[in-house]
């Protein structure tokens, strides 16, 4: 398991100055369509877990949003803060969050999960510092994951599903509800 995820970590290391020319157009029209469905309130915080170079964070400079940004690739996180420098980003593993619990209004994962060994302890983890009724957002791949896994997920994760569906391009998205937090 730490041999996979250090695997991961060097893979986005060596690849992060490129990945903004890569993927920027194409997680844009994802979290365009993704957020057609969800509201957000200026005095939400959220978590982005896995953000990567903050794509997300670009795309939200037209809310006013608090957003933490929180990966495990340090030259991702680097090449985020080049273009945020004053905004909040941590490194650290989506299986062990340094979080206050119950803090956060909204939980994303974008494209983060295929990296996972355990997808289910991964979302745990994160539900953990969400707030009791918070959202949670993922998107999935569609060569990893298919609609039934991402529904058994949300079952093992006591997530309670609002919207599941297949975006216009690529992933499979789930927007859901914290109900209560399982052990592990
Ligand atoms: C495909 S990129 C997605 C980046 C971003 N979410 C986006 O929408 O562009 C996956 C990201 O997940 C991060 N990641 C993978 N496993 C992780 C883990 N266990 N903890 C933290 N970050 C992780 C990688 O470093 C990478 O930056």
């Amino acid at each position: 398991m730490k041999n996979k995820k250090q695997e991961v970590r060097r893979k986005y290391d060596a690849t992060a100055d490129k990945y903004d020319s890569r993927y920027k157009q194409i997680q844009f029209t994802k979290y365009r369509e993704i957020l057609s469905f969800i509201k957000l309130r200026s005095e939400d915080i959220l978590i982005d877990i896995g953000c990567g170079t903050a794509l997300f964070l670009d795309f939200l400079q037209q809310y006013d949003i608090n957003i933490i940004c929180c990966d495990f690739s340090y030259k991702m996180l680097l090449e985020g803060k080049k273009k945020h420098p004053n905004s909040c980003f941590i490194c650290a593993d989506a299986d062990l969050l340094p979080f206050k619990k119950n803090s956060c209004d909204i939980l994303t994962f974008f494209s983060i999960l295929q990296n996972s060994p355990k997808p289910a302890i991964t979302l745990n983890e994160g539900i953990l510092f969400l707030k009791e009724n918070g959202k949670i957002i993922l998107s999935v791949l569609t060569n990893i994951f298919n609609l039934d896994d991402l529904s058994k997920l949300a079952k093992d994760v006591d997530i309670e599903v609002e919207k599941i569906w297949k975006l216009k391009i690529e992933d499979y998205c789930l927007i859901g509800k914290k109900k209560g937090s399982k052990l592990y």
